[in-house]
């Protein structure tokens, strides 16, 4: 009998069901005799042995489910190795668990943080394959991470609707969109949508560039505005403080729940235009899975189940240049993919028009 664990941990996203479900239909088919050990709320369920011993039933009709049947909950890379409150040292406890369970491998579906976790327990000699999951795309090591794509869509969805009573209302409207430190999300859903200008962290906006644009527009005779905001998008001014002093700044800062409010007041005291912000939030996160994340979680879970069976550990599952690759964890550990903003995609998003907030005004 081979025992395999699985958890799923972090921000929950759309297709971590799905995943699940690819690496266990490929493991069933793969072996007669493989048991499934399913932790509960992530890294949590594996630190204090709670867990489910998982029927092939359970991964039956998944699929197109959000969220994730086993739970999920975020468990900070750097509290991993602080003691819990009853002085229980984590990493041990996981390694305890791994080992009474009698496990040939764990498998974490899991961004950032969770993979950097994952990695750990491969240096302190577990069997790991880490699977990318994020809605922010930004792990390093693979160029998309499942649950991305339906985020953007839902995202573009958020653009589309605000659209139509942008236009009715002749407002500027701002539409803040998921994605941590990242701007993948907004870029992408800020250029389905329509965008008229798109603000990401990567590049660090000047609010007279952004005021520029929309008189810019207004010339055109264009009487309504959208304004797609990564959650995470920075002033130049902002850009060039320590972390030190950004920090004092956005805790002294009470008044504007987000970057998007504060961008919003500023256009309105300079432009005298009406503007609403809108925020989406973790409805970016829900909802079942778009038909590219079903395949691309089918393929992952396959592909994790063939390392399973070839006993190559240590890496997480990726995607590179359409095919399925694998990245070693510790090269994963700690990065960060960010968009390059000297990418093609910028450059062609500049050539439509888009503004990034960043030109001459
Ligand atoms: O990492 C996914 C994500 O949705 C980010 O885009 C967002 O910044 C964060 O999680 C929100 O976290 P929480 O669910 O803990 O509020």
């Amino acid at each position: 009998m081979m025992r395999i664990g699985m958890l799923t941990s972090g921000g929950d996203c759309q297709s971590l069901n799905a995943t699940m479900r690819g690496v266990a239909k490929a493991l069933y088919e793969m072996y007669d005799d493989v048991e499934i050990i399913g932790f509960e709320d992530g890294y949590k369920g594996l630190i204090y042995m709670n867990y489910r011993i998982m029927q092939p039933e359970d991964f039956s009709g998944i699929l197109t489910e959000g969220g994730t049947i086993l739970g999920t909950s975020r468990q900070p890379f750097k509290l991993m190795r602080v003691h819990d409150e009853n002085d229980l040292d984590k990493v041990e406890a996981m390694k305890h668990t791994y080992k009474k369970l009698r496990l040939e491998c764990l498998v974490v579906l899991g961004g950032n943080g969770s993979q950097k976790t994952a990695n750990l327990l491969r240096e302190e000699g577990l069997n790991v394959i880490g699977l990318p999951k994020t809605i922010d795309n930004d792990l390093w090591g693979t160029d998309m991470t499942f649950g991305f794509q339906s985020a953007v869509d839902i995202a573009t969805n958020a653009i589309d609707c605000i659209h139509t009573t942008a236009a009715s209302h002749s407002r500027v409207f701002i539409v803040e969109v998921m994605g941590h430190r990242v701007g993948w999300l907004t870029l992408n859903a800020g250029m389905a949508g329509g965008a008229d200008i798109i603000l990401i962290p990567e590049i660090p906006y000047d609010i007279n560039s952004i005021v520029a644009a929309l008189k810019k527009r207004e010339k055109a005779g264009k009487d309504f505005s959208i304004i797609a905001v990564a959650e995470g998008a920075i002033s130049k001014e902002d850009a060039g403080l320590s972390k030190k002093e950004l920090k004092k700044k956005k805790e002294s800062n009470l008044v504007y729940p987000s970057v998007s409010y504060e961008i919003g007041a500023q256009i309105e005291e300079r432009t005298g235009l009406e503007v609403r912000v809108t925020v989406p939030g973790h409805m970016q996160r829900g909802g079942a899975p778009c038909a590219y994340d079903r395949v691309l979680s089918s393929r992952l879970g396959a592909a994790a189940a063939k390392m399973i069976r070839d006993k190559e550990y240590g890496y997480m599952v990726a995607v590179k240049s359409r095919e399925i690759s694998k990245t070693p964890l510790d090269e994963v550990a700690g990065r960060l993919k960010m968009v390059d903003p000297e990418a093609s995609i910028i450059e062609e998003a500049r050539l439509l028009g888009i503004s990034f907030g960043d030109e001459p005004a």
